[in-house]
């Protein structure tokens, strides 16, 4: 989703505002777009694509202005165009924008009878307007934003500047995160703390319905109402260090190759390994005291959720009710006062989640955030952060943060089985060795890329691929489809492997591979079955599966891939790597941006 940075500098600005947006590729765009304020001249660039072609256009013709804007937009209303990219001007005011605006109809007919013209397609090009419209009515620059802010519905992070004014940058917030950054002499805006990273670690994240006026020595933040508002200024974590390829080609790549470690760090939060059991950690409910769980998330955090149901179900005994975010915050789900809720999602800030996590609130039901983003809107409107501890993650496709929320999810599972007596003491110690145990296999997983990578240059050549899996493979057969989708766009599907014939065995030929994931589990049988099905069918099989699996397939595979042997528990977490491995590799093959696939944006701030 578009990210924004504005910065009241000491020295020109754009070249850093250009910088700040890098950081913020990762949520993904298609245009961007620099303004800056000099001598009374506000002047801007803006560029479709990728930024690159903006750092062309400024080092063409620079900017030296030493207070600016920038933008990264991930279309909404209007194509990716450079009309279509922020900032947007009126009169002498700039804008920058990050959300919807959702009465940009009614509020462009008015200002359109009032002789205002727009310029483009955007709903951002209203609040231009409507800011520039209360400046002519005689206001200050601070005064006529409240009252055009007073106009807006809908979600949205906006900085605005002003030609008259070059120590001010006003920032807004209603949904979309934005944080002020403090340096010496200067002030910084920012869609996250990465961006900001670079010019200070002191930050301070605005909240819902917050508006700051920021110049070089001061900041206030005010409410809705106008009325000056405290907020905490936090030091953030130095994570520009830690946003760098290293020696990969792509940061999908290296945050893959991480999983051993972050995974390592996320299990030891939760679990005390030395006398397997878990640790004393602050939660949201006690698992002994609810009786239903519910669970929401949208994209690759769903699917953690939805092993995250088995494992709940089938050692803890607590009835789970999944969904995705976008469709349970509107399908008036009856919430029962004994249940919990949990929130998966790895930036803390999806907006369907977000939601959903307010229908809870509202339902009255305690609730858990299991986020990568410990500052995020999702973790502080919960009443426990469960964090997964896998460190920034840049690639737009979730590698990391994925088997991290497993780990979470796992380790919550054996906590809430222990508290309800489900599992013995014996069996709870059992488990949380076989957990810790996951890092080590990890390492072992992630030799097997090589093979992975040749099976990965059969599939660069097809149109489509079936994934099957059964059980807790049954969302990681999801997963494979949805990583394969997200970055190489070629299409696939991941079925439960025994709804195989009750349709898409009508798509199976010659010409289809099917990844099969089946570790040699209790139904293992079962999928061998349907392996049958598709080989009787000319399918090429890929199977994922462990030694005793591999012997036992009596099919003819295109290829296997022959897994350590792993626990039952933990292997959904394992198989998840050669599921993002064979995802990676065919999208190297396709030659396809990896860690910014087209379309696809990290953070999905808007509806
Ligand atoms: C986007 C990302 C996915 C992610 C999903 C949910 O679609 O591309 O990788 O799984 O949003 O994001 P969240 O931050 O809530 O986990």
């Amino acid at each position: 989703m578009c990210g924004i940075v504005g910065i009241v500098g000491q020295s020109p600005v754009a070249p850093l505002i250009v910088d700040a947006l890098k950081r913020l590729e990762y949520r993904g765009y298609d245009s961007a777009g620099v303004a800056t304020i000099e001598q009374g001249k506000l002047s801007r660039r803006r560029a479709e694509g990728k930024l690159i072609n903006l750092q062309r256009l400024i080092e063409a013709d620079p900017l030296d202005g030493t207070i600016g804007i920038g933008h990264t937009r991930w279309a909404t209303h209007g194509v990716p165009n450079e009309t279509n990219a922020h900032p947007h001007f009126s009169n002498g005011v700039a804008i920058v924008h990050n959300g919807i605006i959702e009465n940009f109809a009614e509020l462009r007919a008015e200002l359109a009878a009032d002789g205002y013209e727009f310029t483009s397609q955007t709903d951002t090009e209203v609040v231009a307007h409507l800011v520039s419209r209360e400046l002519s009515r005689g206001l200050d620059p601070v005064k006529a934003a409240h009252n055009a802010l007073k106009r807006l519905e809908g979600a949205f992070a906006l900085a605005i500047m002003f030609k008259g004014d070059e120590d001010l940058i006003i920032g807004a917030r209603n949904g979309p995160p934005l944080a002020v950054g403090y340096g010496e002499g200067e002030m910084f805006l920012g869609s996250d703390a990465i961006a900001l990273a670079p010019f200070t670690n002191a930050i301070t994240y605005l909240e819902d319905g917050d508006w700051a006026v920021v110049r070089r020595s001061r900041l206030q933040i005010y409410d809705m109402a106008g009325e000056p508002v405290e907020r905490k200024r936090q030091q953030s974590i130095g994570i520009s260090l830690l946003v760098d390829k290293g020696n990969y080609r792509h940061f999908m790549e290296k945050e893959i190759h991480e999983q051993p470690e972050v995974i390592s760090h996320t299990l030891a939060h939760y679990l005390d390994f030395a006398n397997g059991t878990s640790k004393p950690i602050e939660m949201p409910f006690d698992f002994a005291k609810i009786d239903r769980l519910a669970i929401s998330a949208c994209g690759t955090a769903y699917l953690a959720g939805l092993i995250g149901k088995y494992w709940f179900e089938r050692h803890a005994r607590l009835p789970v009710d999944i969904d995705i975010a976008s469709e349970f915050r509107y399908r008036e789900m009856p919430l029962s006062k004994a249940s919990g809720a949990l929130f998966v999602s790895q930036s803390g800030e999806t907006a369907d989640t977000l939601a959903s996590l307010r229908y809870c609130r509202a339902g009255g039901l305690p609730i858990g955030a299991i986020v990568n983003v410990r500052e995020s809107t999702i973790a502080r409107e919960s009443d426990a952060i469960l964090p997964t501890l896998a460190g920034p993650e840049i690639g737009v496709a979730s590698t990391k943060a994925f088997t991290c929320q497993l780990a979470v999810l796992a380790s919550l599972a054996v906590r809430a089985a222990a508290a309800r007596g489900t599992i013995s003491r014996d069996k709870e110690k059992a488990l949380v060795r076989q957990l810790s145990e996951t890092p080590r296999f990890a390492s072992q997983v992630l030799k097997l890329q090589d093979q992975i990578e040749k099976v990965a240059r059969e599939l660069a050549q097809v149109k489509h691929v079936l994934y099957l899996g059964r059980d807790t493979n049954y969302p990681l057969a999801m997963e494979g489809a949805l990583k394969l989708k997200e970055i190489s766009y070629i299409h696939a599907e991941g079925y439960a492997a025994g709804e195989l014939k009750h349709g898409p065995i009508a798509l199976i030929d010659e010409n289809m591979p099917v990844i099969v994931i089946a570790p040699h589990d209790r139904i293992y049988e079962k999928t061998v079955s349907n392996m049958q099905e598709v080989a009787a069918r000319g399918g090429k099989i890929i199977l994922i599966t462990d030694k005793k699996g591999a012997e036992a397939a009596s099919v003819k595979t295109l290829e296997t891939i022959v897994m350590p042997d792993v626990p039952e528990l933990v292997a959904p977490i394992l198989y998840a790597l050669p599921v993002q491995l064979l995802a990676y590799y065919t999208a190297v093959f396709m030659g396809t941006d990896v860690d910014q696939p087209r379309n696809l944006a990290k953070s999905v701030t808007v509806e």
